[in-house]
Protein backbone atom coordinates (compact mmCIF):
# COMPACT_ATOMS: atom_id res chain seq x y z
CA UNK A 1 0.00 0.00 0.00
CA UNK A 2 2.84 2.24 1.01
CA UNK A 3 4.29 2.64 -1.74
CA UNK A 4 1.76 3.32 -3.88
CA UNK A 5 0.29 6.64 -1.77
CA UNK A 6 3.58 8.56 -3.47
CA UNK A 7 2.60 7.69 -6.68
CA UNK A 8 -0.96 8.70 -6.22
CA UNK A 9 -0.21 11.84 -4.73
CA UNK A 10 2.22 12.33 -7.83
CA UNK A 11 -0.68 11.42 -10.24
CA UNK A 12 -2.93 13.78 -8.72
CA UNK A 13 -0.15 16.85 -8.77
CA UNK A 14 0.27 16.21 -12.08
CA UNK A 15 -3.66 16.21 -12.89
CA UNK A 16 -3.69 19.83 -10.80
CA UNK A 17 -0.67 20.99 -13.13
CA UNK A 18 -1.82 20.19 -16.15
CA UNK A 19 -5.38 22.08 -15.04
CA UNK A 20 -3.75 25.23 -13.67
CA UNK A 21 -1.44 25.30 -16.42
CA UNK A 22 -4.79 25.47 -18.94
CA UNK A 23 -5.72 28.65 -17.27
CA UNK A 24 -3.68 30.71 -18.40
CA UNK A 25 -3.47 28.91 -21.81
CA UNK A 26 -7.22 29.92 -21.78
CA UNK A 27 -6.61 33.30 -20.49
CA UNK A 28 -4.35 33.37 -23.58
CA UNK A 29 -6.50 32.21 -25.82
CA UNK A 30 -9.98 33.99 -24.75
CA UNK A 31 -7.64 37.15 -25.54
CA UNK A 32 -5.71 36.30 -28.58
CA UNK A 33 -5.24 39.07 -30.97
CA UNK A 34 -7.87 39.02 -33.96
CA UNK A 35 -6.29 37.87 -36.99
CA UNK A 36 -5.50 40.83 -39.25
CA UNK A 37 -7.95 41.90 -41.94
CA UNK A 38 -7.31 39.35 -45.36
CA UNK A 39 -5.86 41.19 -48.45
CA UNK A 40 -9.55 41.47 -50.00
CA UNK A 41 -11.17 42.42 -46.75
CA UNK A 42 -8.88 45.35 -46.26
CA UNK A 43 -9.45 45.86 -50.26
CA UNK A 44 -13.20 45.95 -49.49
CA UNK A 45 -12.71 48.69 -46.71
CA UNK A 46 -10.35 50.80 -48.91
CA UNK A 47 -13.00 51.04 -51.40
CA UNK A 48 -16.05 52.36 -48.43
CA UNK A 49 -16.66 54.94 -45.76
CA UNK A 50 -17.92 54.85 -42.61
CA UNK A 51 -21.03 57.63 -41.46
CA UNK A 52 -21.77 57.87 -37.67
CA UNK A 53 -25.31 56.44 -36.81
CA UNK A 54 -26.12 57.13 -32.48
CA UNK A 55 -22.23 57.38 -31.89
CA UNK A 56 -21.48 54.05 -33.86
CA UNK A 57 -19.78 53.97 -37.01
CA UNK A 58 -20.91 52.51 -40.11
CA UNK A 59 -19.08 50.78 -42.96
CA UNK A 60 -20.71 51.15 -46.16
CA UNK A 61 -19.72 51.01 -49.69
CA UNK A 62 -21.24 53.46 -52.98
CA UNK A 63 -19.59 52.98 -55.99
CA UNK A 64 -21.06 54.79 -58.83
CA UNK A 65 -22.12 53.02 -61.66
CA UNK A 66 -22.07 53.03 -65.73
CA UNK A 67 -23.85 56.56 -66.94
CA UNK A 68 -27.04 55.92 -68.94
CA UNK A 69 -28.54 54.15 -66.43
CA UNK A 70 -31.12 55.87 -63.37
CA UNK A 71 -31.65 53.38 -61.31
CA UNK A 72 -30.05 52.81 -57.83
CA UNK A 73 -29.36 49.70 -56.14
CA UNK A 74 -28.92 48.88 -52.05
CA UNK A 75 -27.68 45.33 -50.57
CA UNK A 76 -28.64 44.27 -47.34
CA UNK A 77 -26.42 41.21 -46.18
CA UNK A 78 -27.11 38.20 -44.16
CA UNK A 79 -26.17 36.74 -40.59
CA UNK A 80 -23.14 36.32 -39.62
CA UNK A 81 -21.40 38.05 -42.53
CA UNK A 82 -21.14 41.82 -44.24
CA UNK A 83 -21.58 43.80 -47.42
CA UNK A 84 -18.35 41.38 -48.44
CA UNK A 85 -21.10 38.81 -49.69
CA UNK A 86 -21.75 41.05 -52.02
CA UNK A 87 -18.38 41.24 -53.97
CA UNK A 88 -18.86 38.52 -56.97
CA UNK A 89 -22.06 40.82 -58.09
CA UNK A 90 -20.61 43.62 -57.24
CA UNK A 91 -18.44 44.86 -60.39
CA UNK A 92 -21.84 43.54 -63.03
CA UNK A 93 -24.01 45.23 -60.91
CA UNK A 94 -22.17 49.04 -61.23
CA UNK A 95 -23.00 48.32 -64.93
CA UNK A 96 -26.53 48.14 -64.89
CA UNK A 97 -27.14 50.92 -62.35
CA UNK A 98 -26.09 54.30 -62.02
CA UNK A 99 -25.14 54.17 -58.04
CA UNK A 100 -24.63 50.28 -56.30
CA UNK A 101 -25.08 50.90 -52.28
CA UNK A 102 -24.36 48.80 -49.61
CA UNK A 103 -23.47 48.85 -45.88
CA UNK A 104 -22.59 46.34 -42.78
CA UNK A 105 -24.92 46.17 -40.42
CA UNK A 106 -24.26 47.25 -37.12
CA UNK A 107 -22.48 44.86 -34.84
CA UNK A 108 -21.28 43.43 -38.71
CA UNK A 109 -18.38 43.50 -41.03
CA UNK A 110 -16.23 46.61 -40.31
CA UNK A 111 -19.05 48.55 -38.56
CA UNK A 112 -18.34 48.81 -34.76
CA UNK A 113 -19.97 46.35 -32.78
CA UNK A 114 -20.94 48.12 -29.22
CA UNK A 115 -21.35 45.41 -25.98
CA UNK A 116 -23.62 45.52 -24.07
CA UNK A 117 -26.10 46.39 -27.03
CA UNK A 118 -29.82 45.48 -27.68
CA UNK A 119 -29.21 44.70 -31.82
CA UNK A 120 -32.60 44.41 -33.00
CA UNK A 121 -34.17 44.54 -36.73
CA UNK A 122 -35.73 47.81 -35.85
CA UNK A 123 -32.47 49.22 -35.06
CA UNK A 124 -30.92 48.14 -38.67
CA UNK A 125 -33.64 49.27 -40.55
CA UNK A 126 -33.52 53.02 -38.88
CA UNK A 127 -29.01 52.47 -40.02
CA UNK A 128 -30.70 52.23 -43.45
CA UNK A 129 -32.81 54.79 -43.39
CA UNK A 130 -29.90 56.94 -41.60
CA UNK A 131 -27.54 55.87 -44.19
CA UNK A 132 -30.31 57.17 -47.30
CA UNK A 133 -30.09 60.76 -45.80
CA UNK A 134 -26.45 60.61 -45.41
CA UNK A 135 -25.78 59.69 -49.44
CA UNK A 136 -28.85 62.53 -50.27
CA UNK A 137 -30.82 60.11 -51.22
CA UNK A 138 -33.75 60.85 -49.07
CA UNK A 139 -35.95 61.42 -52.20
CA UNK A 140 -34.38 58.78 -54.71
CA UNK A 141 -36.65 55.24 -55.26
CA UNK A 142 -34.38 52.89 -54.47
CA UNK A 143 -33.97 49.36 -55.29
CA UNK A 144 -33.56 46.83 -52.38
CA UNK A 145 -31.53 43.73 -52.65
CA UNK A 146 -31.88 41.15 -49.31
CA UNK A 147 -30.20 38.09 -47.86
CA UNK A 148 -31.25 36.37 -44.63
CA UNK A 149 -30.89 38.57 -41.60
CA UNK A 150 -31.14 41.39 -44.70
CA UNK A 151 -34.37 40.25 -45.68
CA UNK A 152 -36.26 40.76 -42.34
CA UNK A 153 -34.66 44.35 -42.00
CA UNK A 154 -35.85 44.82 -45.76
CA UNK A 155 -39.70 43.46 -44.40
CA UNK A 156 -39.51 46.55 -41.36
CA UNK A 157 -38.15 49.23 -44.21
CA UNK A 158 -41.08 47.99 -46.25
CA UNK A 159 -43.65 48.12 -43.24
CA UNK A 160 -42.81 51.40 -42.48
CA UNK A 161 -42.73 52.83 -46.09
CA UNK A 162 -46.63 51.14 -45.94
CA UNK A 163 -47.37 52.64 -43.03
CA UNK A 164 -46.20 56.13 -44.20
CA UNK A 165 -43.58 56.73 -41.26
CA UNK A 166 -41.34 59.46 -40.96
CA UNK A 167 -38.65 59.15 -42.22
CA UNK A 168 -39.51 55.99 -44.74
CA UNK A 169 -37.50 54.73 -47.70
CA UNK A 170 -38.84 55.18 -50.90
CA UNK A 171 -38.84 52.03 -52.38
CA UNK A 172 -39.11 51.31 -56.09
CA UNK A 173 -38.45 46.93 -55.90
CA UNK A 174 -37.46 44.54 -53.43
CA UNK A 175 -35.17 41.34 -54.23
CA UNK A 176 -35.41 38.99 -51.37
CA UNK A 177 -32.97 36.02 -51.19
CA UNK A 178 -32.91 32.95 -48.71
CA UNK A 179 -34.27 34.08 -45.60
CA UNK A 180 -35.81 33.27 -42.57
CA UNK A 181 -39.22 34.91 -44.04
CA UNK A 182 -41.38 32.55 -42.34
CA UNK A 183 -40.20 30.94 -38.68
CA UNK A 184 -42.46 28.14 -38.99
CA UNK A 185 -39.91 26.93 -41.78
CA UNK A 186 -36.99 28.52 -40.82
CA UNK A 187 -34.67 26.08 -38.74
CA UNK A 188 -32.00 27.42 -37.40
CA UNK A 189 -28.54 25.76 -36.78
CA UNK A 190 -27.74 24.15 -33.93
CA UNK A 191 -24.88 26.68 -33.07
CA UNK A 192 -27.29 29.71 -33.29
CA UNK A 193 -29.82 28.16 -31.16
CA UNK A 194 -27.78 27.16 -28.17
CA UNK A 195 -26.00 30.75 -28.70
CA UNK A 196 -29.14 32.78 -28.73
CA UNK A 197 -31.04 30.90 -26.13
CA UNK A 198 -28.66 29.40 -23.33
CA UNK A 199 -27.88 32.97 -21.25
CA UNK A 200 -24.54 31.04 -19.38
CA UNK A 201 -23.45 29.01 -22.47
CA UNK A 202 -23.58 31.49 -25.04
CA UNK A 203 -20.37 33.58 -23.84
CA UNK A 204 -18.35 30.57 -23.47
CA UNK A 205 -19.35 29.37 -26.58
CA UNK A 206 -18.73 32.57 -28.32
CA UNK A 207 -15.18 32.91 -26.34
CA UNK A 208 -13.88 29.68 -27.59
CA UNK A 209 -15.32 29.45 -30.89
CA UNK A 210 -12.83 29.17 -33.34
CA UNK A 211 -12.34 29.33 -37.17
CA UNK A 212 -12.79 25.75 -37.22
CA UNK A 213 -15.91 25.79 -35.57
CA UNK A 214 -17.11 28.61 -37.81
CA UNK A 215 -15.50 27.34 -41.16
CA UNK A 216 -17.51 23.85 -40.89
CA UNK A 217 -20.53 25.53 -39.33
CA UNK A 218 -20.75 27.38 -42.76
CA UNK A 219 -19.71 25.17 -45.30
CA UNK A 220 -23.01 23.29 -44.11
CA UNK A 221 -25.05 25.56 -45.74
CA UNK A 222 -23.67 25.73 -48.91
CA UNK A 223 -24.25 22.94 -51.74
CA UNK A 224 -22.42 20.45 -52.35
CA UNK A 225 -20.60 21.71 -55.64
CA UNK A 226 -20.50 25.23 -54.50
CA UNK A 227 -18.55 25.23 -51.48
CA UNK A 228 -16.68 28.44 -50.29
CA UNK A 229 -12.72 28.14 -50.72
CA UNK A 230 -10.69 28.15 -47.66
CA UNK A 231 -9.67 32.12 -48.87
CA UNK A 232 -13.36 32.87 -48.90
CA UNK A 233 -14.02 31.81 -45.53
CA UNK A 234 -11.03 33.30 -43.88
CA UNK A 235 -12.20 36.91 -45.43
CA UNK A 236 -15.84 36.44 -43.88
CA UNK A 237 -13.74 34.71 -40.57
CA UNK A 238 -11.78 37.96 -40.09
CA UNK A 239 -14.41 40.53 -41.03
CA UNK A 240 -16.60 38.96 -38.02
CA UNK A 241 -13.36 38.97 -35.60
CA UNK A 242 -12.81 42.56 -36.51
CA UNK A 243 -13.76 45.08 -33.80
CA UNK A 244 -14.41 41.81 -31.13
CA UNK A 245 -17.62 40.83 -33.21
CA UNK A 246 -17.37 37.25 -32.30
CA UNK A 247 -18.51 38.35 -28.86
CA UNK A 248 -21.70 39.91 -29.93
CA UNK A 249 -23.35 37.44 -32.17
CA UNK A 250 -25.58 35.95 -29.76
CA UNK A 251 -27.13 39.32 -29.00
CA UNK A 252 -27.50 39.58 -32.92
CA UNK A 253 -29.33 36.46 -33.22
CA UNK A 254 -31.60 37.83 -31.05
CA UNK A 255 -33.64 38.71 -34.46
CA UNK A 256 -34.95 35.07 -34.28
CA UNK A 257 -37.12 35.95 -31.83
CA UNK A 258 -37.63 38.89 -32.90
CA UNK A 259 -39.46 37.08 -36.11
CA UNK A 260 -41.67 35.35 -34.13
CA UNK A 261 -42.57 37.72 -31.78
CA UNK A 262 -43.09 39.97 -35.54
CA UNK A 263 -44.63 37.72 -37.66
CA UNK A 264 -47.40 39.75 -38.21
CA UNK A 265 -46.01 43.04 -38.98
CA UNK A 266 -43.50 41.84 -41.33
CA UNK A 267 -44.95 38.51 -42.60
CA UNK A 268 -48.18 40.84 -42.73
CA UNK A 269 -45.75 43.64 -44.88
CA UNK A 270 -44.74 40.88 -47.23
CA UNK A 271 -48.50 39.82 -48.32
CA UNK A 272 -49.96 42.92 -48.53
CA UNK A 273 -47.36 45.10 -50.13
CA UNK A 274 -47.73 47.28 -53.00
CA UNK A 275 -43.41 46.98 -54.11
CA UNK A 276 -42.81 44.97 -57.14
CA UNK A 277 -41.72 41.71 -55.01
CA UNK A 278 -39.10 38.95 -56.41
CA UNK A 279 -37.65 36.21 -54.75
CA UNK A 280 -34.69 34.50 -55.55
CA UNK A 281 -33.67 30.73 -53.91
CA UNK A 282 -31.44 28.31 -53.39
CA UNK A 283 -32.79 25.39 -52.93
CA UNK A 284 -30.70 23.17 -50.67
CA UNK A 285 -30.68 25.02 -47.86
CA UNK A 286 -30.98 23.69 -44.80
CA UNK A 287 -31.41 26.78 -43.08
CA UNK A 288 -35.33 27.38 -45.02
CA UNK A 289 -35.83 23.86 -46.86
CA UNK A 290 -37.17 22.98 -50.12
CA UNK A 291 -40.05 22.39 -50.64
CA UNK A 292 -42.42 23.73 -47.24
CA UNK A 293 -39.99 27.12 -47.66
CA UNK A 294 -41.25 27.87 -51.47
CA UNK A 295 -44.36 26.19 -51.03
CA UNK A 296 -45.67 28.67 -48.21
CA UNK A 297 -43.88 31.75 -50.39
CA UNK A 298 -45.53 30.86 -52.98
CA UNK A 299 -48.93 30.35 -51.70
CA UNK A 300 -48.85 33.53 -49.01
CA UNK A 301 -46.63 36.44 -51.52
CA UNK A 302 -48.59 35.92 -54.54
CA UNK A 303 -47.79 39.00 -56.35
CA UNK A 304 -43.90 38.03 -55.98
CA UNK A 305 -42.20 36.50 -58.97
CA UNK A 306 -39.89 33.86 -58.04
CA UNK A 307 -36.75 32.33 -59.35
CA UNK A 308 -35.60 28.82 -58.18
CA UNK A 309 -32.15 28.12 -59.00
CA UNK A 310 -29.82 25.18 -59.97
CA UNK A 311 -31.16 21.98 -57.26
CA UNK A 312 -27.35 22.04 -55.93
CA UNK A 313 -28.02 25.55 -54.58
CA UNK A 314 -27.62 26.36 -51.06
CA UNK A 315 -28.15 29.17 -48.81
CA UNK A 316 -25.64 31.16 -50.36
CA UNK A 317 -27.13 32.28 -53.95
CA UNK A 318 -25.18 34.88 -54.52
CA UNK A 319 -21.82 33.52 -53.79
CA UNK A 320 -22.76 30.07 -54.64
CA UNK A 321 -24.17 30.95 -58.15
CA UNK A 322 -23.36 34.66 -59.08
CA UNK A 323 -23.94 34.73 -62.41
CA UNK A 324 -27.54 32.28 -62.15
CA UNK A 325 -28.07 35.07 -59.35
CA UNK A 326 -27.64 38.39 -61.30
CA UNK A 327 -29.48 37.00 -64.21
CA UNK A 328 -32.45 36.61 -62.49
CA UNK A 329 -32.05 39.63 -60.61
CA UNK A 330 -31.88 41.88 -63.92
CA UNK A 331 -34.69 39.77 -65.45
CA UNK A 332 -37.09 40.81 -62.76
CA UNK A 333 -35.67 44.63 -62.66
CA UNK A 334 -36.22 44.86 -66.48
CA UNK A 335 -39.89 43.70 -65.79
CA UNK A 336 -41.58 46.59 -64.59
C1 LIG B 1 -31.21 45.73 -23.03
O1 LIG B 1 -32.56 45.48 -22.69
C2 LIG B 1 -32.76 45.07 -21.36
C3 LIG B 1 -34.22 44.67 -21.19
O2 LIG B 1 -35.08 45.59 -21.79
C4 LIG B 1 -32.35 46.21 -20.44
O3 LIG B 1 -32.52 45.83 -19.10
C5 LIG B 1 -30.88 46.54 -20.69
O4 LIG B 1 -30.49 47.66 -19.90
C6 LIG B 1 -30.64 46.84 -22.15
N1 LIG B 1 -29.21 46.96 -22.36
C7 LIG B 1 -28.65 47.95 -23.05
C8 LIG B 1 -27.17 47.94 -23.17
O5 LIG B 1 -29.30 48.84 -23.57
C1 LIG C 1 -47.38 60.60 -45.51
O1 LIG C 1 -46.91 61.41 -44.46
C2 LIG C 1 -46.58 62.72 -44.86
C3 LIG C 1 -45.92 63.44 -43.68
O2 LIG C 1 -46.40 62.97 -42.46
C4 LIG C 1 -47.85 63.43 -45.35
O3 LIG C 1 -47.54 64.75 -45.78
C5 LIG C 1 -48.40 62.63 -46.52
O4 LIG C 1 -49.62 63.19 -46.96
C6 LIG C 1 -48.63 61.18 -46.13
N1 LIG C 1 -48.99 60.42 -47.31
C7 LIG C 1 -49.91 59.47 -47.33
C8 LIG C 1 -50.14 58.78 -48.62
O5 LIG C 1 -50.55 59.16 -46.33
Amino acid sequence: MCQYLPKQSTMREWWVQVGLLCIPLMAVYVHMPPPKLSFAVRRWQHAGKTFTFRGNKIFYIDTPGTLGNTDIVLLLHGYPASSYDWSKIWHQLTQHFIRVIALDFLGFGLSDKPLPHNYSIFEQASVVEALVVELGLANQRINLVAHDYGDTVALELVYRRDQNRTGHLNIKSLCLSNGGLFPEVNYPRLLQRLLKDSTYLAPVLLRIGNYMFFNNGMREVFGPYTKPTNAELWNMWVSIRYNDGHLVLDSLLQYINQRIKHRERWVGALTTTSVPLHLIYGPMDPVNPHPEFIELYKKLVKRSTVTVLNEYIGHYPQLEDPIGFLAAYLKFIHSF
